[in-house]
């Protein structure tokens, strides 16, 4: 067992505190407000090598390892989770399914644009009935020979609008069930394919979220990624990945929002010495270190799980269900030690709530790791 990171590791850690501190932070609160999407810091961040972090190099990525991605995820959510939310979802749910589970001409087409930052990559699952019920797809796919026939809505889709290019889950078989489903690449601009309205929502408000309309969308056969009926099982394998993402998210918040809590309350006096001082402080501070430092861990034994080849699926579900709790019950207390500056824009930490509370509902709600965690201690 080996609990310190390597030189290189430090080095990538550095490398995305130093982004998110110089690029990150200045817009931050104005793009919470105004809800604008990052656009030329999303170009940055593929620059750096930040939107296709665990893609081989012959694909355009940065061939690092899933450690590194948890530390740069960490490291940007401390400061702009809506940011984090970008890089999570295209690393993930979109580079990682093309590159486990697409094509060599899929590969070629998208994933080299799409790890480079060149394109951006949405992963549409959810759908007005079917969020946490990921079975129950309405969107159907007919197989018309050489093509299909999209119909469908797929909702809270993050980054909806601004992507070039969706995966796309959908039903060709009703009667197949999770075996009658399969998984497309649409691009943006296909006819019949449209963007709704984009969402007004209480955190991660940089990120750019929508419902989209499929009206007899016709997307070739090679587009379909596997084999036929694979999509339900590239779904819940992509997945697996993206809660280790938004497990890393969570870790970030709380711990962003920890960190602006230690320093406040080292400046801060009150009934004549700094609030740090008082137990009702200093306890807070140790709960919060301590409970950060453990969902640490499990986002981390996450990662190393997938750079060791091993089954993630639970290890991922654990650390995002205990992270999120973790941001959330943490970003409170931040805003709780801040005070009446707590409740203030300027002092970053109600943002932190705010962003924390997505992290128990995105890609699996805390109810539906509880269910994989379950599910797989009941089998063994
Ligand atoms: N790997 C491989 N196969 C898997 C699997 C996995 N991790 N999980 C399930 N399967 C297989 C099962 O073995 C089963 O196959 P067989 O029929 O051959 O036995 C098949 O898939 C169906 O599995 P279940 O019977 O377990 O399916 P279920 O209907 O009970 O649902 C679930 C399981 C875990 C609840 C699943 O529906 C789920 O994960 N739901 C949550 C969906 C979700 O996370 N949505 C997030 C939206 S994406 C998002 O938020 C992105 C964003 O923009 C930020």
């Amino acid at each position: 067992m080996d609990f310190k990171l390597t030189e290189e590791h430090k080095l990538i850690r550095d490398a995305a505190r130093d982004f998110a501190n110089t690029e990150l932070l200045p817009g931050v609160i104005d793009r919470d407000n105004k809800q604008k999407f990052p656009k030329e810091l999303v170009k940055k961040m593929g620059d750096l090598g930040f939107l296709g972090i665990m893609v081989d190099p012959k694909y355009g990525g940065s061939g690092m390892d899933a450690i590194s991605y948890v530390l740069i995820m960490e490291e940007l959510s401390k400061i702009d989770a809506s940011a984090s939310v970008i890089v999570s979802v295209n690393n993930s749910l979109v580079c990682y399914g093309l590159e486990a589970f697409g094509s060599e001409d899929q590969k070629q087409k998208y994933l080299t644009k799409l790890a480079t930052g060149e394109f951006v990559g949405a992963f549409c699952l959810s759908e007005p009935e079917a969020g946490s019920d990921a079975t129950s797809q309405r969107t159907t796919a007919i197989d018309k020979g050489d093509h299909y026939i999209i119909n469908g809505t797929k909702n809270w889709i993050t980054s909806g609008g601004r992507a070039d290019v969706y995966i796309v889950i959908a039903q060709t078989d009703k009667h197949k069930g999770s075996h009658g489903i399969n998984a497309f690449i649409v691009e943006k601009g296909t006819p019949g394919f449209d963007i709704g309205p984009k969402e007004d929502k209480l955190g991660i408000r940089g990120s750019d979220t929508h419902t989209l309309q499929f009206n007899d969308v016709k997307v070739p056969k090679e587009n379909r990624i596997g084999d036929d009926g694979s999509g339900f099982r590239f779904a819940m394998k992509t997945l697996s990945g993206g809660r280790i993402g938004i497990a890393a998210q969570a870790l970030g918040i709380a711990a962003g929002a920890y960190e602006l809590a230690l320093k406040y309350s080292k400046e801060r006096k009150a009934f004549g010495t700094e609030i740090c001082n008082h137990q009702a402080i200093a306890f807070k501070l140790a709960d919060m270190y301590v409970d950060i430092e453990a969902a640490r861990h499990l986002v981390m034994k996450a990662a190393w799980d997938k750079d060791q080849g091993n089954n993630y699926d639970v290890s991922s579900a654990m650390a995002k269900l205990f992270a999120s709790k973790v941001a959330m019950e943490h970003t409170v207390e931040a805003v709780q030690i801040h005070g009446g500056n707590g409740f203030v824009k300027e002092y970053h930490v109600e943002r932190l709530m705010r962003d924390a509370k997505i992290t128990q509902i995105y890609e699996g709600t805390s109810e539906i790791q509880k269910i994989v965690i379950s599910r797989n201690l009941i089998k063994e």
